[in-house]
């Protein structure tokens, strides 16, 4: 590994997928530990189609505000379970980002800030239509990342 700090970009909707990606971007970060070590920032958008999270946790027909704020609290917690748990095993430091923009442009916007060094991506995601090669977001990250993409398969 080269001798700096590096600032992994990790995104993350909560899939299997993007878990194996999150297990990709701590084994990366872990490369490097002693007087550099790496950062991994995780960043989930809350831009999602409700229906992809049903899974985790099933909409009550007619939600109170409070019972909305708690869903997005629970699904938020859930998504990040995988990152916290192997950060911490592997002592790798973790920084999780909540965006609520549109998934691919705030990943691109929030890798622009960090200037991170890379990004590590599933190659699908929580997404119904089951897909061959690529999910809409790893698409687009693909195509207007400002750093090198890591594309983890599903
Ligand atoms: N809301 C999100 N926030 C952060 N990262 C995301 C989000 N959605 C997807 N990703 C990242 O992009 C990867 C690919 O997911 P993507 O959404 O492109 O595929 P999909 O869900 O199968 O298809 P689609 O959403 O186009 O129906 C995921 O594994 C994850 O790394
Ligand atoms: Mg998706």
């Amino acid at each position: 590994m080269l001798n700096y700090r590096k600032k992994i970009l990790v995104a993350v909707d909560g899939s299997a997928v993007s878990d194996k990606a999150v297990y990709e971007a701590v084994w990366m970060a872990g490369c490097s530990k002693g007087a550099f070590p790496n950062k991994v920032y995780a960043v989930f958008s809350k831009v999602v189609h409700s229906d992809d999270y049903l899974d985790m946790f099933p909409i009550s027909p007619s939600p109170t505000a409070g019972e909305d704020d708690r869903r997005w609290e629970e699904i938020i917690e859930m998504v990040f379970l995988v990152a916290r748990k192997l950060a911490r095993e592997n002592g790798v430091e973790l920084e999780t980002r909540v965006v609520s923009g549109p998934p691919a442009e705030s990943i691109i916007k929030l890798a622009r800030e960090i200037d991170a060094d890379v990004i590590v991506i599933g190659s699908t995601g929580k997404g119904r239509v089951v897909r061959s090669l690529l999910g809409s977001v790893s698409a687009e990250v693909m195509n207007k990342a400002p750093c090198s993409v890591y594309l983890v398969r599903a």
